[in-house]
């Protein structure tokens, strides 16, 4: 994909400091994870074709036996040739006086400047070293490129080997899922909950949660970004829970409702049956050709009837969807790509129009309705409730697959299912 006299630099996620000398949890970059499998901090990878040949060089920290009795072994130059099958790797303590030589006679960088000036200091510098020295038919690069451009078009499509890394962090996510069910009984707190989902992720072996868990009762449940999870569930609360597991760097991500008592009341069991067949709906119109925004506008459509059927809003349904009146109950989009990232790469739209899926795209489809516990416009009975349900759909040649199917949300079996517990 890069045009010949190219080169491409991808660094390695920067670390943070916690306090004192304790970092936050390190997690690779995912675009360096996901063309090298190196999940080492510290590192930068440079890809070049010359002629027909194509070179990757990798930049690593050097085996350090004093380091290495802290913070375990590293894979050092030695690493970087044998197991992960760099053409060249060298020390990225000298990429400071040598990286000007990659990018000699070369004339367009792919380098994401502006996200880490750490390291936009040593690629500015080695492009200036470059400009210094061009002379006697020597060049140096004229363009600088987003790499993204190119690596997040490879990333937008996911392999059969992907989907499988998909398909086990949906299975994990749902023995999540059960378990947290069994939890999420009244009484119980919100963080109970998440440690059962945490818990459950990492003895099955996922690496983490991709995203921090909502676990939100009754209120809590229109906070959309609910992840203090700090709150004791009560006898006819609706529990929201947003979990998902990463596995081999791919993230699940799936919500389910349900009454932590067993039993749906009777303005409960309406406003998720609205979020249910709109989230039917909206999934039923995935293929090949559709978009986001078609996605969008299905469930839109849907989940406005609803609220003009359950007496949240008045009017027809064409003015709702009109004067975008719906908003004040579903303000948020029903999908996002889905991959290394949770909210993941790919573009949503191309040359002013929404992207077609194609088979190999991953997407979530996750509708909601969210009526505040304030709002003294809505019937008394809906006040308080949020819902939301969500699956991860895969494209496929003739349709879609849901991957996270196996997690149960027919409100007949939800129930039977809590009142087994
Ligand atoms: N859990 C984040 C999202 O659903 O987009
Ligand atoms: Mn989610
Ligand atoms: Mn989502």
């Amino acid at each position: 994909m890069m045009p010949p006299r190219s080169v491409m630099l991808l660094p390695s996620a920067p670390t943070y400091i916690r306090n004192n000398d304790v970092e936050h949890e390190y997690r690779a970059d995912s675009d360096l994870y996901y063309l090298s499998g190196f999940a080492e901090p510290g590192a930068l990878m440079a890809l070049y074709s010359e002629h027909d040949s194509h070179r990757f060089v990798l930049f690593v920290r050097p085996r350090d036996p004093a380091r290495e009795i802290w913070d375990g072994p590293r894979a050092g130059v030695e690493g970087a040739l044998a197991d992960y099958g760099a053409d060249h790797a060298a020390d990225v303590a000298t990429l400071g006086e040598t990286l000007y030589e990659l990018l000699m006679d070369r004339q367009r960088i792919y380098y994401a400047i502006g996200r880490d000036r750490a390291m936009d200091e040593v690629v500015l510098r080695a492009l200036h070293e470059a400009r210094r020295r061009a002379r006697r038919g020597r060049t140096a690069p004229t363009e600088m490129v987003e790499p993204s451009t190119l690596v997040h078009e490879l990333r937008w499509k996911k392999s059969d080997d992907e989907i499988a890394h998909m398909e086990r962090g949906a299975a994990i996510t749902a023995e999540g899922f059960v378990r947290a069910m069994e939890v999420a009984k009244p009484g119980a707190f919100e963080f109970e909950v998440e440690a059962a989902l945490r818990g459950t992720f990492r003895r099955r072996g996922a690496e983490r949660c991709a995203y921090e868990p909502i676990v939100a009762s009754g209120p809590n449940a229109c906070v959309l970004h609910h992840i203090r999870n700090d709150r004791e569930m009560r006898d006819g609360d609706l529990l929201l829970i947003d979990a998902g597991a990463e596995v081999g760097g791919y993230a699940c991500d799936v919500t389910r409702t349900f009454p932590v008592n067993g039993a749906f009341s009777e303005g409960q069991r309406a406003l998720y049956d609205a979020v249910l067949s709109a989230q039917r709906e909206a999934i039923a119109s995935v293929r090949p050709g559709a978009s986001l925004v078609s996605v969008h506008q299905v469930a839109v459509r849907a989940l406005t009837a609803s609220m003009i059927a359950l007496g949240l809003l008045e009017g027809s349904l064409e003015e709702r969807l009109a004067d975008e009146s719906y908003k004040r109950y579903y303000m948020h989009g029903t999908s996002h790509w889905l991959g290394m990232d949770v909210h993941d790469v790919g573009m949503d739209w191309l040359d002013g129009e929404p992207r077609k899926f194609e088979p190999g795209c991953v997407l979530t489809v996750e509708p909601g309705i969210y009526v505040p516990v304030s709002d003294d416009r809505a019937p008394a009975a809906l006040r308080g409730i949020g819902i939301r349900i969500e699956d991860d759909v895969l494209v496929t040649r003739d349709g879609a697959r849901v991957l996270t199917a196996a997690i149960e949300k027919d409100p007949d079996a939800l129930e039977r299912l809590l009142k087994a517990r």
